[in-house]
């Protein structure tokens, strides 16, 4: 369980995150909802640690150490190059000695297959020696989900994974983060952009604006007032 408690952020002089609390319990995915600029993504880099902040972040009641989250990101970073399975090893890179980070081709043979199996949990054991580029967007970003696993952070941070997908990519990516959350326990946090996404695949939605919490319940609930002025593509 990932708990932040008066999560406060500045840049510069402007407060953009207003002592947010959230939490996430272990085998919960959480979408959080908001409008362009209503701090998304700061709550999830505040969360993550990547932005220094005011307040208390804590995964099971402990202080939130360097390999507990793993993140995920819209525009897919994988190394093109590489084969899926390398880049899903160097989920593990945080707790291998130095040396071994230098060349992915020394991985070991039981981080090679751990991440075999972290690749099979995605549905992509077929495709481990592509290149990670001649994936498709969805393919990649399950790909970087594995990484995740590979990892094996109990809480996972993802800001817009399903943005850059098309529909049916961008289903069967909730699709996994909701099982994997639900199966392998771990606590999921998810930005999404459609509040849509988020009904049919959350198990509880928390809505931002203007930095602060003003929603926080069952995915059904009416969202339509985190975008005031906002022309949704696809409205609820
Ligand atoms: N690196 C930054 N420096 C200064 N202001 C920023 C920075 N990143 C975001 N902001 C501002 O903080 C607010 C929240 O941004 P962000 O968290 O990116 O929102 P969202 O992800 O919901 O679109 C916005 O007003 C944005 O302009
Ligand atoms: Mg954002």
């Amino acid at each position: 369980m990932l708990t932040a408690t008066g999560l406060t952020v500045h840049y510069g002089q402007r407060e953009v995150l207003h002592g947010v609390d959230v939490s996430v319990g272990s085998g919960e995915l959480l979408a959080v909802l908001g409008a362009n600029g209503s701090g998304k993504s700061t709550l999830l880099r505040a969360a993550a640690g990547l932005v220094p902040a005011d307040g208390e972040v804590t995964i099971d009641g402990r202080r939130r150490g360097p390999l507990d989250i793993a993140l995920v990101f819209q525009r897919i970073h994988l190394v093109g190059r590489r084969s899926a399975l390398d880049n899903v090893c160097t989920g593990a890179l945080g707790r291998l000695p130095l040396h071994r980070s230098l060349t992915p081709a020394l991985f070991p043979r039981e981080v090679r297959e751990e991440a075999m199996g972290c690749l099979e949990r995605v549905g992509l054991a077929d495709r481990a020696h592509d290149r990670a580029d001649g994936l498709s967007g969805g393919q990649q970003q399950r790909v970087a989900i594995a990484r995740a696993l590979c990892q094996r952070a109990p809480v996972v941070l993802a800001d817009e994974p399903v943005s850059a997908l098309d529909p049916a990519a961008a289903e069967q990516v909730l699709e996994l983060l909701a099982e994997l959350a639900h199966t392998e326990r771990l606590a999921v946090l998810t930005v999404l952009h459609q509040p849509d996404l988020a009904r049919r695949h959350a198990d509880r939605v928390v809505g931002l604006r203007d930095g602060a919490v003003v929603l926080d319940g069952p995915p059904g609930q009416p969202v339509d007032s985190l975008y005031p002025h906002a022309l949704l593509e696809t409205p609820s």
